[in-house]
């Protein structure tokens, strides 16, 4: 089912929403047959995981387009929703439409996500009222790292609160269908998620969200740096060097290959 008809479903009936983010084609197919997940983000967080870059600020329009239209053609059960990199939207309206229709009709994605709060509001309005919807992304903002300096947590102070209350109506109204909140304080998700009828998507923000979502190689122990919020579930770091290691001690040892598989 690639729509997100579980979203509003399940705000409803209070079961939390589960997403993760994908990048390649080997596990956006396994992702795709798993039962519990609502919906695969192409996050640009494939900068830091994948292409080793230590801010998301880097990574192009093209090489997210790549990624969406590997994920998005190989997800046939599963919606996908494609990140919109540093300066792909934000700097023309016309641009930011063009943009982000492209990772629809071109990368195949079901939707776009775009960070930021009410200064959003009109690209919103236009991109939902030409067919193309949006998640939103508040709080923690990895892209406005150097105007924020640093990574920090959302929703320390009343004041705070109230502004990130402020952008998801905003954003709500515009006609974003779910937002993420990232890193912000358990009372500023709680807080938020009240406030507005759309489901909020946590990551590092406690458990009042209506879903959560995680970076895959955080989850599978393949990121270098994994936050303090996330656990581990697997050390495939570990297994995959343990493997390689395995197979090269039998290429080394003359144990590979064992048979000569091509019979002339
Ligand atoms: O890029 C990403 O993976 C994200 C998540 C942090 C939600 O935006």
């Amino acid at each position: 089912m690639k729509n997100f008809s579980n979203f509003p479903k399940k705000k409803r009936q209070q079961q939390p929403l589960v997403l993760i983010t994908a990048y390649s084609y080997s596990f956006a197919k396994i992702i795709d047959d798993i039962e519990q997940i609502d919906a695969i983000l192409v996050g640009d967080s494939v900068a830091n995981v994948e292409y080793g870059y230590n801010s998301t600020l880097p990574i192009t329009f093209e090489q997210m387009l790549n990624h969406v239209s590997i994920v998005s053609r190989t997800c046939v059960n599963k919606p996908v929703i494609a990140d919109m990199p540093f300066l792909s939207y934000g700097v023309s309206l016309k641009d930011s439409l063009s943009n982000c229709g492209r990772m629809v009709k071109e990368g195949g994605a079901n939707a776009v996500k775009i960070e930021g709060g009410k200064i959003f509001g009109e690209l919103i309005y236009k991109l939902t009222s030409i067919g193309v919807p949006v998640m939103g992304h508040i709080g923690l903002k990895p892209q406005h790292y150097n105007t924020m300096g640093g990574y920090k947590i959302a929703g320390k102070t009343d004041d705070e609160i109230e502004e990130l209350i402020d952008d998801a109506i905003t954003l709500e109204q515009a006609g974003a269908f779910s937002l993420i909140l990232e890193c912000v304080t358990e009372e500023a998700s709680k807080a938020i998620t009240s406030s507005v009828s759309i489901p909020t998507i946590g990551i590092g923000s406690g458990k009042y969200c209506d879903g959560q979502i995680c970076v895959l190689n955080d989850l599978l122990g393949l990121s270098s740096y994994i936050p303090s919020f996330m656990e581990k579930y697997v050390d495939l770091a570990a297994l995959s060097k343990e493997a390689i290691e395995k197979w090269a001690d039998d290429v080394v040892g003359g144990k590979f290959p064992k048979n000569a598989y091509h019979k002339s």
